[in-house]
């Protein structure tokens, strides 16, 4: 996730962008630059690093440039954070910024190159540059509209050229909020950017284009027609307005999975052969003598690694165990095993050891990560990214459901490539994959109801959750989250080992998660919590008739595949763990003694 910045006006542009790009800074601090019209022509400053750094170097050099300038704030996806991927991208006379993914990228930097244009980034922003340099003859606004109509995926986009009047903007799938001032006029990716300089500001729809000078701001709809600003007032502090008007980043992220689901999916589906489209970095015969799969991860990652050790039996036909990073020492790889590091941050300290350890073996090496550049990328032998943004909040919500969908996406690819799932299957699981992010949408509308049980509960003191299969580690997932920001003793239980002890503390009142709906089997350890007195609360499957015969309450959920009621249930809990944690006070967002980053073993 990156920030874009655009300025015109009457003041010098570059120390506004920076400002405005600094104030975006949560959603990618990778690296960082701007572009200004200067002497007739473009000058563009950018590196890898902090836009501090960037900022100092543009003020040793005389600040130079006029008032129009565009800036970006990266958060790599295609390619490591370097100075030549920073954005912008210059093509001709003109420089662009942009957020998003474009998928068709690969063709289109054929047919660029084939031109005669050369790419000197690894990034898939580029050939939007040259895509528009090539559409563009007198009018910059055409050439952007004839440019993105060949492009596929995700974007907003702002580009400077050094002979036209105004700054062009597009967006399709990512966010872009005008700033309307006096005599100057803003572009941001996001609200907060903006709140110094005006509080009037007009969104841009999906589709639409807007031209950006110092006196005018002229948005075009998708049809290309012009259309009222319809400014909005924003009252919202600053505070609040980085948290996008929600009151923790915790609960911001959970609200933006829909978009990591499908940015991570993004591209990467392949439907006519029921594939994904990943470089797992080993050839055919490579992948086909594989013997078996060992994950290593801690924490929250290491939930998603034990719901993969459901799927890959079953997708790949491989054995799959899963370790937390801190005992790995006691595991002895043979060659024939892939090793699959998960770390959201790929700087935890125990996974990075365990990860060292397993190359001794001789073992083939990839890593789940959602940090491009990360100590963990350069470890391994193949990276699959998750493309989720900087996750601010301490408890990982959207990057661990990012994480299972990069394992789904993982076990397809080598189930097909090993024959071990036949495309007609590939194809149904990929079609109902991509309704996630919907289903996900339907959880979130639940809000109300898991909140309304939050409040019932939080008092009691210590919870339970429950699940069987793949609902097992999300049970686990959903008692860490309420362990680590409500403060409250939570276990999390496979269903049927409840009666192997734990049944001793279900007592009048005791608070019972049910993850239920994978299978019909939990119903039988439902009722011996219900035999007990322990309050059931119960996610079920929308339509399911037994379950309301033996919980107190249930919460409905969407069906989908078992495999991908992991999603929705680790969102319900998510939430779940949230409202208890608000509704005791609780410092959400950096709970004690815990880290986002763990670097110590
Ligand atoms: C819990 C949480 C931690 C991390 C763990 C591993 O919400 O965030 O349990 O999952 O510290 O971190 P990464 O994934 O960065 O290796």
């Amino acid at each position: 996730m990156c920030g874009i910045v655009a300025y015109a006006g009457l003041e010098k542009a570059g120390p506004i962008l920076f400002d405005t790009l600094k104030r975006l800074e949560y959603r990618g601090y990778d690296s960082a630059g701007i572009a200004v019209r200067c002497n007739g022509g473009i000058e563009v400053f950018k590196s890898a690093g902090r836009i501090a750094d960037l900022e100092k170097a543009y003020k040793k050099m005389g600040s130079p440039g006029e008032r129009m300038g565009i800036g970006h704030t990266r958060w790599a996806t295609h390619g490591r954070p370097s100075d030549e991927n920073a954005h912008p991208h210059i093509s001709g006379d003109l420089a662009i910024v942009h957020n998003g993914i474009i998928e068709n990228y690969l063709e289109l930097r054929d047919e660029l190159t084939a031109l005669g244009y050369e790419f000197l980034s690894e990034t898939d922003s580029e050939v939007l540059a040259h895509l528009i340099n090539h559409n563009y003859r007198s009018d910059l606004s055409q050439a952007v509209s004839k440019a993105i109509q060949v492009v596929e995926g995700s974007y907003a986009v702002a580009v400077l050229s050094a002979r036209s009047p105004y700054i062009v903007c597009a967006r399709k799938d990512s966010p872009l909020v005008i700033g309307i001032g006096q005599g100057s006029n803003y572009v941001a990716s996001d609200v907060p950017a903006l709140l110094p300089y005006t509080r009037s500001v007009a969104r841009l729809r999906d589709k639409e284009m807007a031209l950006i000078s110092a006196g005018q701001v002229t948005i075009l709809d998708s049809q290309g027609q012009p259309r009222d600003l319809d400014p909005e007032r924003i009252d919202w502090d600053v505070d609040a307005a980085e948290k996008g008007g929600y009151p923790h980043f915790m609960l911001k992220e959970i609200h933006e999975q829909p978009r990591a689901l499908s940015e991570t999916l993004a591209g990467r589906i392949s439907e006519i052969e029921g594939d994904v489209r990943l470089d797992l970095g080993m050839n055919p015969w490579e992948i086909s003598t594989l013997q078996r799969i060992s994950i290593v991860a801690c924490g929250t990652s290491y939930h998603a690694g034990l719901v993969a050790r459901y799927f890959f039996p079953r997708a790949v036909g491989l054995p799959t165990d899963v370790e937390v990073a801190s005992e790995f020492h006691h595991i002895q790889l043979r060659p024939g095993a892939l090793l699959v590091t998960i770390s959201q941050s790929g700087e935890t300290a125990d996974t990075l050891v365990a990860l060292k350890k397993a190359k001794t073996c001789g073992v083939r090496s990839m890593a789940i990560t959602n940090v491009v550049g990360s100590t963990v990328t350069s470890l391994v032998d193949s990276n699959i990214f998750t493309r989720c943004g900087p996750e601010i909040g301490v408890a990982a919500t959207k990057t661990f459901t990012g994480q299972l969908a990069a394992l789904y996406l993982l076990g397809i690819r080598l189930g097909r490539a090993r024959n071990h799932l036949m495309p007609e299957e590939g194809r149904k699981m990929l079609a109902e994959f991509s309704r996630l992010p919907g289903l996900v949408q339907t959880v979130l509308r639940k809000k109300d109801q898991i909140e309304e049980i939050a409040k019932s509960y939080a008092r009691f003191g210590s919870y339970f959750f429950i699940g069987r299969d793949v609902l097992y580690p999300i049970a686990l997932e959903g008692a860490l989250k309420m362990k680590e920001i409500a403060y409250i003793p939570a276990e999390g239980y496979a269903a049927g080992e409840l009666k192997h002890g734990p049944l001793a503390l279900i007592t009048e009142g005791t608070p019972v998660v049910a993850l239920a709906t994978c299978g019909k089997k939990i119903q039988s350890n439902m009722k011996e919590v219900r035999a007990r007195g322990g309050e059931l609360i119960a996610f079920a499957t929308e339509g399911d008739q037994d379950i309301p015969k033996i919980a107190g309450t249930v919460v409905e959920l969407p069906a989908t595949r078992p495999i991908y009621s992991a999603v929705l249930a680790s969102v319900a809990v998510q939430m779940l763990a949230y409202y208890t944690a608000r509704e005791l006070g609780c410092e959400i967002d950096k709970p004690r003694n815990l880290a986002k980053s763990v670097t110590v073993e």
